[in-house]
């Protein structure tokens, strides 16, 4: 579960205070599937930062499973992360000097998946990288290096995941792959799924859809309840 309380992010600048985040509080149960919306600049990606413990707030305090995120240090989060998180962020983290199949391998041996190499081969297959599994990041185009971190989120089956647009820049079929693949890891193992998109086709794949506002909630509703 995830609980938001008061959360506020302002920045600090040239004699100015801008506020990203202005009062957010959201409860999101384990195993829920939330697409947040809004207009660019609204504060999606911000707030997806706070959760996976990537910036800090103002103020007001995350809770993953009841432990308040705010208060852990570096190693602590790095720790919770790799537990708990699948990120799926635009700016993409692939390392440059491993190819496309030990990007994910490597993943799988730091959580100490078990057939990290087998099962990295098949979620390269399911992410349509099968025959680009010897490439580096930098012979990808945009949207294999996006489906590549897909893969990579993916392998060791997170209770959480955090997408910011993971469909952004996809053709239509590629798009489809990737949210069938968010869909089957939200019903057969349960995860929470926070993704950010604009697309609303892509937002009724959800269980709940928030919209937001100039750093705030605006709307909260469960369209197929
Ligand atoms: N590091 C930063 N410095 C200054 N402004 C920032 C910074 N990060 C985000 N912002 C501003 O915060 C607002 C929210 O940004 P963001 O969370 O990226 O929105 P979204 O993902 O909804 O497009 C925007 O107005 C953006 O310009
Ligand atoms: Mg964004």
């Amino acid at each position: 579960m995830i609980q938001i309380n008061g959360l506020n992010k302002s920045l600090f600048g040239g004699g100015h205070t801008v506020n990203i985040l202005n009062g957010i509080d959201l409860v999101i149960p384990s195993g829920q599937f939330v697409a947040i919306t809004g207009a660019s600049g609204s504060g999606k990606t911000t707030l997806l930062s706070l959760i996976a413990g990537l910036d800090e707030p103002t103020e007001g305090n995350i809770k993953i499973n009841h432990q308040d995120i705010t208060k852990l240090n570096e190693d602590e989060l790095a720790e919770l992360r790799s537990q708990h998180f699948g990120f799926i962020f635009q700016n993409f983290n692939l390392i440059p000097t491993l190819t496309a199949l030990e990007n994910v391998a490597l993943s799988a041996e730091l959580n100490g998946t078990n057939g990290s190499k087998k099962k990295s081969m098949e979620l390269l297959d399911l992410t349509g990288l099968v025959n680009r599994n010897h490439h580096y990041p930098s012979q990808l185009s945009g949207g294999e290096q996006q489906r590549l971190c897909l893969a990579r989120a993916f392998i060791n089956e997170p209770s959480i995941v955090l997408a910011d647009e993971p469909t952004g820049n996809l053709d239509s079929q590629n798009s489809k792959r990737i949210l069938d693949l968010i869909t089957d890891l939200h019903r057969n193992k349960k995860s929470t799924i926070a993704l950010v998109t604009h697309e609303p086709d892509v937002a009724k794949r959800a269980e709940r859809i928030i919209v937001m506002d100039d750093g705030k909630i605006i709307e909260d509703s469960m369209p197929t309840m």
